[in-house]
């Protein structure tokens, strides 16, 4: 007969706790498992700014941004779902510090050596996301987060936002950009397949293969559910930029308690 020693026993608990402490309570949904295109994959990392550069400019869109949020140069920013540092990278120049956090260590790598390339020393880097990291430091003037939070089925939408509005200075503000629908449901074939098409014709194959997955196996949601899950997370929409029937950002700001 195997002796249970008390020493197995304590290093089981030691075990399980550690295990419990790394991945969280069991009934967490797991933002670490990819949904739909794969962003772990270190292949697809390095590959993202080049399919991205064909049809999206990371300067102007941050520029925009910048201009949106309206922040001294001393404030502190949160880009969360930041990727290869899209809006990261140029947003550094603007604010004393960017927190930039991601699920994917793959996308944060290219993040963090873009950074280094640019000789940029304020920004942070943070492996995690909408529903596991823990921001340490003060509350931050703005959150920023682009196409991202679609990885998230709209219960863990909303424990995202309520947990980004728990991060951000009373009247703090976010800058929410999504693939966000808002046609009529009677055609929702018609317009699926157009998203579709305009995606292959924009972005070329891989761009159509990415939207068709999108479509079955992310978590684009509604506008009106979105305006809602702002709304109970604790947020004013200030301005909607419905960019077409498919893509919508949303400049909030946290409304006091
Ligand atoms: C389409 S990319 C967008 C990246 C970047 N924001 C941009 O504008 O290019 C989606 C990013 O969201 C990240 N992501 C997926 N689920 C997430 C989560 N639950 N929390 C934070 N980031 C997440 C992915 O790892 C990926 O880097």
């Amino acid at each position: 007969m195997v002796k249970v020693r008390e020493m197995d026993v304590e290093f089981c608990h030691h075990y399980a706790r550690t295990l419990e402490a790394a991945s969280g309570p069991a009934w967490r949904y797991d933002e670490a498992k990819p949904c739909g295109v794969n962003y772990n994959s270190i292949l697809l990392a390095g590959l993202y700014d080049a399919h991205h550069r064909t049809f999206r400019d990371y300067r102007r869109e941050t520029a925009e941004i910048v201009d949106m949020l309206d922040l001294k140069p001393s404030a502190t920013v949160i880009d969360m779902g930041c990727g290869t540092g899209a809006f990261t990278i140029h947003a550094a120049a603007h604010y004393r510090t960017v927190h930039a956090v991601d699920v994917s260590r793959a996308m944060l790598r290219r993040t963090r050596r873009k950074a280094r390339k640019a000789g940029l020393d304020n920004v942070q880097f943070h492996h995690g996301g909408f529903l596991t990291y823990e921001h340490e430091s003060a509350p931050v003037d703005a959150i920023v987060t682009v196409a991202a939070l679609h990885h998230l089925p709209d219960f863990w939408k909303l424990v995202g936002l309520y947990r980004l509005a728990s991060m951000l200075k009373p009247g703090g503000r976010l800058y929410l950009f999504d693939v966000v629908f808002s046609f009529d449901i009677a055609h929702y074939e018609a317009r699926i397949k157009h998203f579709v098409r305009a995606a292959g014709t924009e972005m070329g194959p891989s761009g159509q293969a990415e939207s068709e997955t999108h479509c079955r196996d992310e978590y684009s949601t509604c506008d009106w559910i979105m305006a809602g899950l702002l709304e109970r997370a604790g947020f004013e929409i200030t301005t909607t930029g419905r960019q077409n029937e498919f893509f919508t950002s949303y400049l909030c700001t946290k409304r006091s308690a």
